[in-house]
């Protein structure tokens, strides 16, 4: 899919992205790397970081691998060093890294509500904050990743919801504050994407059936189908889109109720056949 870009879209650009070493976040380093991006990636665990980055030099990019844990101030800061010293200053970041869990709200400890918090709010803006210098002279643009679940409510949910509501606000005062100084600030919510972690989680009690009906598209997305997108928001193709929240979610967030809208489809189907 972005095969259809542009092959020198983001050329010679440096693109950071935390939770760059699996998933959908390493789905859009490949995307940005495929047109001439080199990437940083940063996490917790080596081993997965150097497989990624295998990967992402086999299409062509320059690529630093940082073991660092976003909810670690210095270890964001020394992860953005070490890229502008190897690649150049970032023009593009992604704050990805997350964590989520599905557990009644009664049930949850403190910690573990502020274990989610910590990742996705407090990561985020390290990430952002830690960008802003290099970001400031490239003129470029911070990518947040948030989910439905910021939006519409899920069971089990709230620690993820109540964060990536988080997320969705940094994004937006981030679109006031640093788009007066050329900062771009956007986030993109993916629906359920296929063989990722977040819904290996989410999919353990109810099966993947459930969720294609809860999408109007009726199926999961292609990790490279959000990061086309995503692609697409850090490039200069979005030079006047600030402080956008775009769903890559097949319509997902557009509600309804599977059961309300599969009986009227059902009910009609059967009255207009007789
Ligand atoms: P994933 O593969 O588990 O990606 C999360 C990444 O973040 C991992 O590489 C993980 O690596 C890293 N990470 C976690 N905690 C970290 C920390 N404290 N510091 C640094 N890195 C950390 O999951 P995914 O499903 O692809 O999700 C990626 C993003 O998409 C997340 O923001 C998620 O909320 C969002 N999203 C996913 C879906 C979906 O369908 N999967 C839907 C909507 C939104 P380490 O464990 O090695 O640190
Ligand atoms: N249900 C309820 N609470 C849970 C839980 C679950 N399934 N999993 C972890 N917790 C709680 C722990 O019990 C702990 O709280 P406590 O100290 O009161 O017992 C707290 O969360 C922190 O757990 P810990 O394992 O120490 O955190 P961590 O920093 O090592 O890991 C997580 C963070 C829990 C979010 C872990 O799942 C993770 O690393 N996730 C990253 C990958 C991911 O979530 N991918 C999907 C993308 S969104």
């Amino acid at each position: 899919m972005s095969a259809l870009l542009h092959p020198d879209l983001l050329r010679d650009k440096t693109i950071f992205v935390s939770g760059g070493g699996s998933g959908i976040n390493l789905a859009i380093a490949k995307a940005c790397a495929s047109v001439g991006a080199n990437i940083a990636i940063c996490g917790r665990t080596e081993s997965r970081l150097e497989s990624a980055a295998e990967e992402l030099r086999a299409l062509g990019a320059r690529v630093v691998p940082a073991v660092a844990d976003v909810r670690d101030w210095d270890a964001v800061q020394a992860a953005f060093a070490r890229t502008a010293e190897e690649l150049g200053p970032v023009s593009g970041v992604v704050a990805g890294a997350a964590g989520n869990f599905v557990a009644p709200a009664e049930q949850i400890s403190t910690n573990g509500f502020k274990v989610v918090q910590d990742i996705d709010v407090l990561g985020s803006f390290h990430v952002a904050k830690a960008a802003f210098e290099q970001l400031r002279e490239t003129q470029g643009s911070v990518l947040f990743i948030t989910a439905g679940q910021s939006v519409r409510s899920m069971a089990y949910q709230v620690h993820v919801a109540a964060a990536k509501a988080g997320v969705d606000a940094l994004m937006r005062g981030l679109a006031l504050e640093w788009g007066p100084l050329g900062i771009r600030s956007n986030s993109i919510a993916p629906g359920p994407v296929a063989g990722t972690e977040g819904m290996k989680r989410l999919t353990e009690a109810t099966g993947d059936q459930l969720w294609n009906d809860m999408v109007p598209l009726g199926r999961f997305a292609e990790a490279e189908e959000v990061a086309t997108m995503a692609t697409v928001l850090l490039s200069p193709l979005s030079s006047y889109v600030n402080g956008a929240r775009l769903t890559c979610d097949g319509g997902l967030e557009v509600g309804g109720s599977t059961e309300y809208d599969r009986a009227t489809r059902e009910a009609f189907a059967a009255a207009t056949q007789q």
